[in-house]
């Protein structure tokens, strides 16, 4: 596997585990899209997963999405199971940040959490799970200060809609606010799905 130093001395800038599933497949497209088009062409990052054959699929396919052969020989595979903590804790020194698409979170997220704390990643999820979250906050919290290491959750579609229109009708309301309910219309083709979400800010 080539070795690059980033500016931390770690291999990679960004770590995309669970690249295999159905969200970590389009964010590794997004990834490669950005990283190719944007200013951020020397962000070095890998993918990671179960499954090597799995990974080799995934870069395959986004080679082709964006007609870019070069991902498949370019981007580097990491394998690691959230059910074998040396693999995570080799993941993880690796990496300046994992952004961590694997779920349910409930039963896989805190391995990936304590795997990052412990070595120095910060860690970035895409759970809609308020369970896993606020355990996460109240379990991995100091340690994460004492470390230097942010975990920011809920980073995706699903979420950030709905904290930010929280956050905009609790400053706008006049009075206490202490639950939101929201409500989200989408059209694709000939379907209409709606979409029903419930925040309580309490
Ligand atoms: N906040 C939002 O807006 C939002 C949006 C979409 C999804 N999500 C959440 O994101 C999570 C993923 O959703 P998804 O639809 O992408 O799920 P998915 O298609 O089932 O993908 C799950 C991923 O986790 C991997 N995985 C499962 N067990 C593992 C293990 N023991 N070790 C390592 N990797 C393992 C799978 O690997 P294999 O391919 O090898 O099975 C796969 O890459 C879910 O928790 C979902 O609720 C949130």
């Amino acid at each position: 596997m080539a070795r690059v130093e980033t500016s931390s001395n770690r291999p990679y800038h960004l770590v995309i585990f669970g690249a295999s599933g159905f969200t970590g497949q389009f964010v590794v497209e997004e990834v490669a899209r950005t990283v190719s088009e944007g200013p951020n062409g020397n962000l070095k990052w890998a993918v990671a997963g179960r499954s090597k054959q799995k990974l080799e699929k995934v870069l395959e396919q986004a080679a082709g999405v964006l007609s870019k052969p070069e991902l498949r020989t370019e981007v580097d595979m990491i394998v690691a199971d959230v059910g074998e903590p040396d693999s995570l804790a080799a993941m993880c020194k690796q990496a300046v940040i994992v952004l961590n698409c694997v779920g349910p979170y409930r039963f896989f997220g805190e391995q990936v959490v304590r795997a990052c704390v412990e070595n120095g990643a910060h860690h970035i999820d895409i759970s809609g799970e308020p369970q896993f979250l606020e355990g996460t906050q109240l379990n991995y919290s100091s340690q994460a200060a004492e470390k230097a290491v942010f975990i920011i959750g809920s980073c995706g579609f699903d979420s950030i809609p709905a904290d930010m229109g929280v956050l905009y009708t609790r400053d706008q309301f006049r009075g206490t606010l202490t639950a939101v309910e929201s409500f989200l219309t989408f059209s694709s083709g000939p379907e209409v799905c709606h979409y029903i979400t419930h925040k309580s800010i309490n």
